[in-house]
């Protein structure tokens, strides 16, 4: 049956909207600022705490699958909060659930291993292994998460589902997040976040990007087999050297002459490797590099092609050419893609925590991320945290061995996750 409404009724129904429509978005507004100041107030009672987490890591820097250490350290915090892990998941890495148990589940993820790198930054709690150093921030990534798992477990009869933290090894080329999807960490999750220092913005800001962010990318190694000689009969022998020489400039015009204008790849030869005497052709050469994408299909057609100029190029000098991919010690890296609704959910916990013009326009780079790995099974986004103050001197880039990190951003990144993961529960949680 359908029953017009009386004019003054309808009148009635616009005036109580009037009336009662502010007062509920008040009523929002107070809770958002509710809870933004119990957040930020926690974390803040938390700051030397995370510090000295941070330094621990930091002066005990561990190599890819070998973050024991640095696993022990997360495992002996959360033991202290009374929450509950698993252990060892690839190898390393530690899963922690917190919150009801039950669906939504949400996750996020932090890197913990470091670079094979010297710091060159004289302070206080320098590297305290040579050749060893955490220069891409993952000692914070790893502090921001366990700074998260404090205040989410403060806050875990708030939760509206659970949240799930990935504690995980190998990021640098190890691929460690495929490992970690392999042991079945993402069972029941519907959405990823991740976070990145980024020296770009200063502390105190964060920069997204829905769609394309980080690329696709791959190692290659390529073999160029001829016969060596003197270098004084060089009819004698097959040139590797020259056929190397050719086949490098000929993968240039995969870029410039096959791939679109518009869309993004990188081929870059990083090293040559030949014989060592001014007067011997040597008999074979190996040179290699990396190959990056926006998306991994254009990454897996540059590979095939990489492949077939090696090997042609190599046979027009009489040569034989081959190429390994790498790919057992350095598995291929998908794009990483942002997810549009869980970015714009990311850019809405960023302006509500640290304002509207915290939250800047992250730029494209071809560097990668293995959180890819995540994202292919999932919806997920990567953003950055800034870490920019010329004050202290944040301000050389990740893997530089002067990389030095504001560690203000610790508690910024720990409110920041903790808040993403709630609020995402609150707003899809199921009906009881
Ligand atoms: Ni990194």
């Amino acid at each position: 049956m359908n029953k017009k409404l009386p004019i003054s009724s309808l009148f009635t129904v616009l005036l109580l909207l009037c009336v009662f429509l502010p007062l509920s978005i008040q009523i929002i507004n107070d809770d958002i600022k509710d809870y933004k100041t119990q957040l930020l107030t926690a974390v803040k009672q938390d700051k030397d705490w995370l510090i000295s987490i941070r330094r621990q890591i930091h002066e005990h820097p561990e190599l890819r699958f070998q973050e024991h250490k640095t696993s022990g350290l997360i495992r002996h915090e959360l033991d202290k909060l009374n929450i509950s892990y698993k252990y060892p998941i690839a190898k390393t890495g530690v899963v922690a659930d917190i919150g009801t148990g039950l669906p939504p589940f949400v996750a996020l993820r932090a890197d913990m291993d470091a670079l094979p790198l010297q710091e060159l930054v004289e302070w206080e709690h320098k590297s305290k292994r040579d050749g060893l150093m955490h220069g891409c921030g993952h000692d914070a990534h790893t502090t921001m998460l366990l700074g998260a798992a404090k205040l989410l477990n403060q806050r875990k009869d708030k939760l509206k589902g659970t949240v799930r933290l990935l504690f995980q090894p190998a990021e640098e080329g190890g691929a460690g997040a495929s490992h970690m999807i392999k042991e079945g960490v993402l069972g029941g999750v519907e959405a990823i976040f991740g976070m990145h220092v980024d020296l770009s913005i200063p502390t105190g800001t964060i920069a997204t990007l829905p769609g394309p962010m980080l690329a696709a990318v791959c190692f290659f190694v390529a073999r160029i087999e001829g016969k060596g000689g003197h270098a004084a009969k060089p009819h004698a022998s097959v040139d590797p050297v020259l056929a190397a020489s050719s086949i490098i400039l000929a993968l240039q015009q995969l870029i410039s002459r096959e791939l679109d204008p518009l869309h993004s790849q990188v081929l870059s030869v990083t090293f040559v490797k030949g014989g060592d005497a001014f007067n011997v052709i040597p008999p074979y050469v190996e040179l290699g590099g990396t190959l990056r994408s926006f998306t991994t299909e254009g990454l897996i057609r540059l590979q095939q092609r990489v492949k077939e100029v090696v090997e042609g190029q190599a046979a027009v000098h009489r040569c034989k050419g081959s190429v390994d991919m790498k790919e057992d010690e350095y598995p291929p890296y998908p794009a990483t893609i942002n997810d549009e609704t869980l970015n714009k959910h990311v850019d809405q916990v960023g302006a509500m925590l640290l304002g509207p013009p915290g939250v800047k326009l992250s730029k494209k780079v071809m560097a990668g991320e293995d959180f890819a790995f995540y994202q292919e099974v999932i919806p997920g986004v990567m953003f950055g945290v800034g870490i920019r103050n010329e004050d202290i001197g944040s301000i050389h880039s990740p893997h530089s061995p002067y990389f030095y990190l504001d560690e203000d951003v610790l508690p910024i990144g720990a409110a920041l996750h903790t808040a993403i993961a709630e609020t995402y529960l609150s707003e899809h949680q199921l009906p009881s």
